[in-house]
């Protein structure tokens, strides 16, 4: 069953130019999608667009239907309730986000506190299996730490731990790792993906690498100038891509192999 159905859907920004341009596509739940594209060609907009989050200087036409719900028409109310439990966001840089002078287990804490209604010492064990299943092990030092106090890979890792932490049913991870270092990044996107899989949760996970969404996805969509220009089943958006700029962001990586799938 479609949980996310996007019909030609636009979006411009203070009138300009379409930054997303008649996009249209349908999601299944518990699949894994990649979006590719190079900068500034309207991936941001569209996961901004899919959970009602674009700014007032944005414009959006088109239809979004999440969960039976019509995006674009929702009330914020309604949106608010729908994140954290429903849907979740993970950033290319969790840091940014986070309040630099605040701990980041009260950080976590005031998270989940907004959606649950549980005592301090089961908020507290909940923070304690979250970062455990992100493989963040010294959990109580996490939990006492401001946010520089950690490496860029750690605060992407509480990053995830906080956005699973709810078990949302749909993940929007925006170049989640493209902050890391190269030999983390593959590391780190693959145990993001491994986790959603055990939670049944679906992803949309927006990369420039064409790379790590050929190891991982089950579909791969590629943007350019705000279009949707290819969108298939990951073996075949690899295998037979229609478009010569999914041909040349495929030439960039190494050759692949069956093994090479490597969460399927
Ligand atoms: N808040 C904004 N105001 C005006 N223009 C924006 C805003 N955000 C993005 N854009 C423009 O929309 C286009 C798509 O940007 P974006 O969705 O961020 O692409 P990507 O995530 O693929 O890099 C770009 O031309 C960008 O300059
Ligand atoms: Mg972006």
């Amino acid at each position: 069953m479609a949980i996310l159905e996007l019909e030609h859907v636009s979006v411009s920004y203070d009138g300009q130019r379409h930054a997303v341009d008649d996009v249209s596509f349908s999601v299944e739940e518990g699949e894994i999608i990649s979006l590719v594209g190079e900068s500034g060609s309207g991936k941001s907009t569209l996961l901004h667009c899919m959970q009602g989050l674009l700014p007032k200087s944005a414009a959006a036409r088109g239809k979004i239907t999440l969960f039976g719900e019509n995006m674009l028409e929702l009330s914020e109310d309604r949106r608010r309730r729908m994140r954290g439990e429903q849907v979740a966001m993970i950033f290319q840089d969790t840091g940014r986000y986070m309040n630099p002078i605040a701990r980041v287990g009260k950080q976590f804490t005031g998270y989940l506190k907004l959606h649950l209604d549980k005592s301090r010492e089961e908020l507290l064990e909940l923070e304690r299996q979250m970062l455990e299943k992100v493989h963040l092990y010294d959990v109580d030092r996490v939990l006492h730490s401001y946010p520089f106090e950690l490496s860029g890979g750690m605060r992407q890792r509480v990053g995830i731990a906080i956005a699973l932490s709810l078990h949302p049913r749909l993940l929007l991870a925006d170049e989640p790792t493209s902050a890391l270092d190269v030999t983390v990044q593959a590391q780190v996107v693959k145990e993001l993906v491994q986790l959603c899989r055990e939670e049944g949760a679906t992803i949309i996970l927006v990369t420039h690498n064409m790379g790590v969404a050929a190891h991982i996805s089950d579909k791969i969509g590629v943007m350019q100038n705000g279009k949707l220009v290819e969108w298939g089943s990951a073996r075949d958006v690899i295998r037979h891509p229609q478009e010569a700029y999914t041909k040349s962001l495929l030439s960039a990586i190494v050759e692949l192999d069956d093994e090479q799938f490597l969460c399927r």
